[in-house]
């Protein structure tokens, strides 16, 4: 099996987003590649690349194609797809919701059908832990928006999301209860 480690935290080995998703990978081998988003210089396309209806990309956003369609390829080759983000400001990292938007393509990911949007991609389970310093039911809201960036292009299948807060809390072990959440998976 070929998963893809998907890491969204700027921190590094120091990131407990990346403690948790190493702790799921080391207790279910498989053959890992890990990509982290923030080394990648992902970034917003131009103003010039929307109003010209896509049509007149900067030599900036050339660049950022190839990122972005490297990304969907690595999603496309894998079987399963872990994905580890802090959250920030109840919602993700500006770089994750670019990879998310990376996904979405029109004929490719997802279609628009008679009777709605269809996604178009089949067969991977997807893993995604999200981790907070405040409580867990602070992550709703970032939880539904990622569900429904998921079911877009059909990556809800078999979609599981580890929402785990409490890392900023003092005298708890956040890292210990955490791996019990995801002893559950
Ligand atoms: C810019 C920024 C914004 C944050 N916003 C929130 C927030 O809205 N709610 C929350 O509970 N924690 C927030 N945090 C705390 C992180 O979610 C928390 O430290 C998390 O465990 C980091 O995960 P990581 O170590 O994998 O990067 C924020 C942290 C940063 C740096």
């Amino acid at each position: 099996m070929k998963t893809l480690h998907i890491n969204g935290s700027p921190m590094g080995p120091e990131s407990f987003g990346t403690k948790l998703a190493n702790y799921y990978l080391t207790k279910n081998e498989s053959e890992v590649q890990e990509v982290n988003l923030f080394s990648l210089g992902l970034c917003e396309l131009s103003e010039q690349f929307y109003k010209s209806g896509f049509k007149n990309p900067t030599e900036v956003d050339q660049v950022q194609f190839g990122l972005r369609a490297k990304l969907l390829e690595d999603v496309l080759n894998s079987d399963q797809i872990v994905i580890n983000m802090p959250m920030w400001n109840y919602s993700c990292p500006s770089t994750v919701r670019i990879f998310l938007d990376a996904l979405a393509v029109p004929g490719k990911t997802f279609s628009y059908t008679s009777t709605g949007i269809k996604g178009m991609i089949e067969g991977k389970k997807v893993i995604i832990i999200t981790t907070a310093g405040g409580e867990n039911n602070d992550q709703n809201s970032l939880s539904e928006m990622l569900k429904s960036a998921m079911a877009l292009t059909g990556l809800n299948q078999d979609l599981k999301i580890i929402a785990v807060g409490g890392s900023a809390r003092t005298g708890y072990d956040y890292l210990a209860e955490a791996k019990k959440e995801i002893d559950k998976i």
